[in-house]
């Protein structure tokens, strides 16, 4: 968001009045969404991770997913979960879990109250997918959330809490103005990153091996989640200062970046393979 405020401000000089009441318009109206707390990945992050998996679904899992979803691809709708958690707040413990910083392993029973978190919501919706009796649209509405909480999963904020609500209350500076760092990891890394969508699943992609793939596709979400839950611990707050606001500095943005760019990569293959198993009948 940074840098685009930026700009138009030097281009507001030489812009039509009416074209900056436009402009500023449109950045009241994206400040105000970038200041939404506890959304996920941001739009991008999310539109990445299905992107790859497009590429690793079978023909049939494809149709089959293509169907439930009306015509869309699965791209098309990788955030429409964060957008139905603004009018369900209901379903918002269902993007993270809350498994403490510091601890190794995850306590069920304490931070997946009553099935409200990610782990067991993305089982829920896996199990609605290939249950045989469930109707298309409680199957579509299912497969909507399994392509969103996949990615928000493989977001490390999104797997702990450092009593600071997955870092959305912890202060830090970003590019020049305040934030707070769990929107440094949804959100703010990536504009750095700073390719579109398309350019970045396409070279993320073309590092992926078929050892990773064989790789990646062991385990259950459980582990994954773990996965995430380490690297908030080593990178996303180790690698953080103990100042607040903490300064994100370029050096914080090198050990972060490919901690990203893998956690995308890994989110896309994953997602991929559980959607083959699950719509196209364990056909592999
Ligand atoms: N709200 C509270 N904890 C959160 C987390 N870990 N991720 C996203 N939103 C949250
Ligand atoms: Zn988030
Ligand atoms: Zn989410």
């Amino acid at each position: 968001m940074a840098p685009v405020r930026r700009s138009t401000m030097t281009a507001h000089t030489s812009m039509s009045w009416r074209r900056s009441v436009y402009l500023t318009v449109a950045l009241i109206v994206t400040g105000l969404a970038s200041a939404q707390p506890g959304l996920a990945w941001g739009h991008e992050g999310h539109q990445v991770i299905a992107l790859i998996a497009e590429q690793y679904l079978t023909a049939a899992s494809k149709a089959k997913a293509t169907d439930l979803l009306d015509g869309s691809m699965i791209d098309a709708v990788a955030s429409w979960a964060d957008e139905y958690r603004r009018d369900h707040h209901e379903t918002g413990p269902w993007h993270y879990i809350n498994i403490p910083l510091a601890d190794s392993k995850i306590d069920m029973a304490r931070e997946c109250p009553d099935g409200n978190c990610v782990i067991a919501k993305t089982e829920q919706f896996l199990a609605v997918l290939k249950d045989p009796n469930a109707d298309k649209h409680a199957k579509g509405q299912a497969l909507k959330f399994v392509i969103h909480f996949i990615g928000d999963l493989h977001q490390p904020l999104h797997d702990e809490d450092n009593g600071d609500k997955g870092g959305n209350t912890r202060h830090v500076n970003f590019d020049g103005h305040p934030d707070n760092l769990h929107w440094v990891w949804d959100v703010g890394l990536l504009q750095h990153i700073n390719r579109s969508p398309v350019a970045l699943a396409a070279e993320l992609e073309s590092r992926i091996t078929p050892q990773d793939k064989a790789e990646w596709q062991k385990g259950s979400i459980e582990d994954w989640v773990m996965e995430g839950h380490r690297l908030a611990q080593t990178v996303a707050y180790g690698d953080l200062s103990s100042e607040n606001p903490a300064p994100i500095t370029p050096a914080y943005e090198q050990q972060a970046d490919p901690v990203i760019e893998l956690q995308l990569e890994k989110a896309g293959i994953r997602l991929a393979y559980l959607l083959n198993v699950n719509l196209d009948g364990g056909s592999l």
